[in-house]
């Protein structure tokens, strides 16, 4: 396995997406870990990320000394690269110009690392990479026993490897899809000169969770808080593979879910997988602690409020679960702990079930904590999820409820269910379901005039979104075509009592957000 050590970059993550798509497994901790712990991880190669310090800001961070000492290959990416020159004995210095963005690196010499890969050869028979960078500071002296492996005119050291000790470090990154053999590269390192097995197939990760969720958990009874969503529908799958009938889940019905989901989740675990699951029709509750509230942070506290109230009566008529199982994934998990370290700029506050576990006293069960977004996808489909499920658009937590403007009214939800169902099944119809990242539809509360027959009618107006992202943190609206959004402006309109008008939201994100509210 890859030990890959985060100095605050915003793109870590992606470092550890490469790698596991090379079906390597790998783990992110913080560049503040002990000799010890890299030690005990015995790892096959390290990665350095790099971090959002910027050529001003003086950062203090450097790999802890057992990196360099293990004799394993390490790999230094941008503020990686400069912590390994420094520590190695080269120099580092203050960029006057800022290099970020698209860059053309030339390679010098043959390393293991790039001597297969190159983007295009110039007229002089000189190999180049397309590559994505962004730095400040870069290094100005190599260490002893480093050669230079690639340049700019811009950044001379853009690239440096002592391939004795098997170092290698590279200015621009690798792991963004801007640099266009960044995968090649990063399979290089993990594949050919760490010799890592690409053995972390799903299939094997099924069978050894299994047989880890029997172990742990043994006779108790396990509680399981299912949405619907793609997280906690293939935890559940897994642990009732595990434990069958010690799991029992539970799906509360705020009144804000999308049409027929509930019946969905009914058809899919209770029916076709044979779960035990109680279902809790909580709607009127949830609409009537919401009635006059329009403020969107307060909405949202009302909804996460009532959910954990209303699971916590669930949970307590089961005086034999012992844990609570939650469909935390990796992201999260690499969130949070950057979040208390405070090493990454931004953090997206992300919206799992908190505060359950304390207030249950129950022992928390994670089985898919060191799973990316689409290794569970891939989990959930060979535990038999069907597609569908598995390949949904992201839904809020809050649901409808931050999709209905200001006031949160039954009358509105009912209509906004309808609007949304047409929308989603048009994209499906059209092929642009899966071409998009999230579409749904927004509740303005708002009425226009329209005509329709003969009559002049007052009703509502509701807005279509869809939006094309990898990471949710920024977003294009989808270019969606005329011919598909008239089609179903029309079918909204007609099959809708009570909607007469369809806008299109063409604001990226930012400025906008995704969600409306
Ligand atoms: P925004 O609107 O912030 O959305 O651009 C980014 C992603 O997060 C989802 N989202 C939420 N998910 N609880 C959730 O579970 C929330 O309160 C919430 N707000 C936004 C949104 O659907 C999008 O995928």
């Amino acid at each position: 396995r890859i030990l890959i050590l985060d100095f605050g970059s915003q793109v870590t993550q992606l470092i550890a997406r490469r790698v596991r798509e090379a079906h390597v497994y790998c783990e992110v901790h913080s560049c503040e870990v002990t000799n010890d712990f890299i030690r005990d991880f015995n790892p096959k190669g390290i990665i350095l990320s790099g971090s959002h310090m910027s050529a001003y800001e003086e950062s203090t961070d450097v790999a802890p000394a057992a990196v360099f000492e293990l004799g394993v290959p390490v790999l230094g990416i941008c503020y990686g690269m400069q912590t390994m020159a420094e520590q190695l004995g080269g120099k580092v210095e203050s960029g006057a110009q800022r290099e970020f963005g698209y860059a053309e690196v030339r390679e010098h010499g043959h390393t293991k690392l790039l001597e297969k890969i190159s983007d295009f050869t110039n007229e002089d028979g000189q190999s180049f990479l397309k590559v994505w960078m962004s730095h400040g500071d870069k290094v100005t002296k190599m260490p002893e026993g480093f050669k230079l492996m690639c340049s700019t005119p811009s950044c001379p050291i853009a690239g440096m490897a002592d391939e004795k000790r098997g170092f290698y470090a590279v200015q621009f990154h690798p792991e963004v899809t801007h640099t266009v053999k960044g995968k090649e590269i990063l399979n290089t390192f993990v594949l050919d000169i760490c010799k890592a097995k690409p053995d972390w197939i799903m299939g094997s990760f099924a069978e050894e969770s299994v047989q880890k969720i029997k172990e742990q958990v043994g006779k108790d009874e396990v509680i399981l808080g299912l949405s619907g969503g793609v997280d906690s529908s293939v935890a559940a799958a897994l642990i009732h593979k595990a434990i069958g009938d010690q799991l029992t889940c539970v799906f509360v019905d705020n009144g804000l879910l999308r049409l027929h989901e509930r019946k969905q989740v009914e058809e899919t675990f209770r029916k076709n997988m044979g779960m035990k699951l109680v279902v809790v029709d909580a709607s009127e509750r949830f609409m009537h602690e919401l009635k006059g509230v329009t403020d969107p942070e307060a909405k949202r506290k009302i909804i996460g409020r009532l959910f954990v109230e209303v699971f916590q009566e669930e949970a307590a008529k089961l005086p034999n679960a012992k844990w609570l199982a939650q469909g935390t994934i990796y992201p999260d998990v690499i969130e949070s702990a950057a979040a208390n370290t405070k090493k990454a700029k931004t953090i997206k506050s992300h919206h799992n079930v908190g505060g359950l576990p304390e207030t249950l006293h129950l022992k928390l069960l994670e089985p898919l904590r060191e799973l990316f977004k689409d290794e569970v996808r891939e989990l959930g489909c060979e535990l038999g999820l069907p597609a569908e499920m598995v390949y949904r658009h992201p839904f809020p937590g809050p649901g409808l409820g931050v999709r209905i403007l200001g006031e949160v009214k039954k009358e509105y939800a009912n209509l906004l269910r309808q609007a949304d169902a047409i929308f989603i099944e048009e994209l499906r119809n059209a092929d642009w379901y899966d071409k998009v990242s999230q579409a749904f539809v927004v509740f303005l509360p708002v009425k226009s005039v329209g005509v329709m027959g003969d009559g002049r009618t007052y009703d509502w107006v509701v807005s279509l979104r869809a939006v094309q992202t990898s990471d949710f943190m920024t977003a294009k609206w989808a270019h969606l075509p005329y011919e598909l959004l008239g089609k179903v402006s029309n079918r909204i309109i007609n099959e809708v009592k009570g909607i007469n008008r369809v806008c299109y939201d063409v604001s990226g994100k930012p400025p906008a957000t995704i969600e409306w509210e």
